[in-house]
């Protein structure tokens, strides 16, 4: 069996971005058109959304958004994204390979000598062919490409198949690739959900120990783990058989079959579940809570990483313990806790632990415990 590591992080970050104040500002005159013709009909008014209740109960002040153009338009409320032809790099694609491109010159390494690219993202643009060969061809890797999904876990649960394969021999080095464009399957008129995302992508280079040149600085793979367990209460209805459900098959109807969730929900399961699962995963390893040098948490939500830290150590972790990154770039879905370990690691001491744990649709939540070499 291979020692595993990390040996290389990319992130990219688009520069446009929304306030918490723009975004509102645009729902809220949806709202007084849409309240209008309500009150017209004698129907129950529609509440308006309000950027104190957004950073009181989010976190999030500000995100950045891969397009702009389109998002506050009232009459409009979605990214405008102009379709590409089959014979051009597609957006998600393009959104991957620029963080791919950065986790390389990371870690140094020539795209030839990459034998997997694993697309690991909360949506995908197409079923197929999968983006990940997309990317495949557009780097210059060899050997196969395949995408994969687990909502927010995706990442995470990419790295953990990538760790096994490598770990195991069957592949050398593995690209996990998460390009996540939220924004374009986000409900800008839903009061529950509009607050909530923002766009990045991301990619971890993972390799075995021996196969490349001095890698002091970068993080061993000690152990990943996925966990599972089936709820509704974030979910998205999108998906192949939306025509077929529809009377007018020639039309789709996107109101109802975008993300959704039960926020107060989410907010109370997974915050148990994950405490629960830092602390076995931890216990499996002879470990505590307490030994963790840095946790780079899923970037959800503020106040629900607040209170898995205060479960899992019996105290409150400070930013240095648990950095966020969700105040200014919104929840990046499976792209976040990736953002917060590239971000918050570079004090780190050799042989300090760190913990990346993500949690979301599905349930799901998946973790890896690292090593700084
Ligand atoms: C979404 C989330 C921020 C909402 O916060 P919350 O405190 O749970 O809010 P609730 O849905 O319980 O609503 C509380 C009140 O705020 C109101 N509210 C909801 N959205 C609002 C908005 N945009 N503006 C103003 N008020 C709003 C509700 O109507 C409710 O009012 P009431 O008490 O008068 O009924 C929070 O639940 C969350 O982040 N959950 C976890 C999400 C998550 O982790 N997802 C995982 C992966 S993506």
């Amino acid at each position: 069996m291979q020692r595993v590591i990390i040996s290389g992080i990319g992130v990219e970050i688009p520069e446009s971005t929304i306030t918490n104040d723009e975004l509102v500002a645009s729902f809220n005159d949806w709202i007084d058109q849409k309240n209008v013709a309500l009150a017209a009909a004698g129907e129950p008014l529609l509440a308006k959304s309000d950027s104190d209740f957004i950073v009181y109960a989010s976190g999030v002040k500000n995100r950045h958004v891969l397009v702009r153009d389109g998002i506050l338009d009232v009459d409009r409320m979605a990214p405008r994204i102009p379709a590409r032809g089959d014979d051009e790099l597609s957006v998600m694609a393009e959104f991957g390979v620029k963080s791919a491109k950065r986790a390389l010159d990371h870690a140094g390494v020539d795209p030839a000598s990459i034998d997997m690219v694993i697309c690991a993202a909360s949506h995908q643009q197409r079923p197929y062919p999968a983006i990940a060969i997309e990317i495949q061809q557009a780097l210059g890797t060899s050997g196969a490409a395949f995408d994969m999904g687990l909502g927010c876990s995706s990442a995470a649960a990419g790295l953990h198949v990538a760790t096994s394969l490598v770990r195991t021999g069957a592949q050398k080095r593995v690209l996990v690739v998460t390009p996540e464009i939220i924004t374009g399957h986000l409900n800008f008129r839903d009061r529950q959900t509009h607050f909530i995302f923002g766009d990045a992508s991301t990619s971890m280079l993972v390799e075995g120990l021996g196969e490349g040149k001095s890698r002091s600085g970068r993080f061993e793979v000690l152990d990943t783990r996925s966990w599972t367990q089936f709820s509704n209460n974030i979910r998205t209805n999108f998906g192949f058989l939306i025509r077929d459900g529809q009377e007018n098959p020639s039309v789709v109807e996107m109101e109802g079959n975008m993300i959704k969730q039960v926020g107060n929900k989410v907010f109370k399961e997974v915050t148990v579940a994950a405490h629960r699962f830092i602390a076995a995963f931890l216990a499996d390893h002879g470990m505590t809570p307490q030994d963790i040098r840095r946790y780079w948490l899923h970037q959800a939500n503020g106040r629900m990483n607040a209170m898995i830290m205060k479960l899992t150590l019996g105290h409150e972790a400070d930013e240095d313990r648990a950095p966020m990154v969700l105040e200014k770039l919104g929840n990046t879905a499976a792209a976040g806790a990736i953002i917060a370990m590239k971000q918050y690691h570079e004090d780190m001491e050799p042989g300090d632990h760190g913990l990346l744990c993500a949690f979301g649709a599905g349930y799901s939540i998946g973790a890896a415990l690292l090593r700084k070499m």
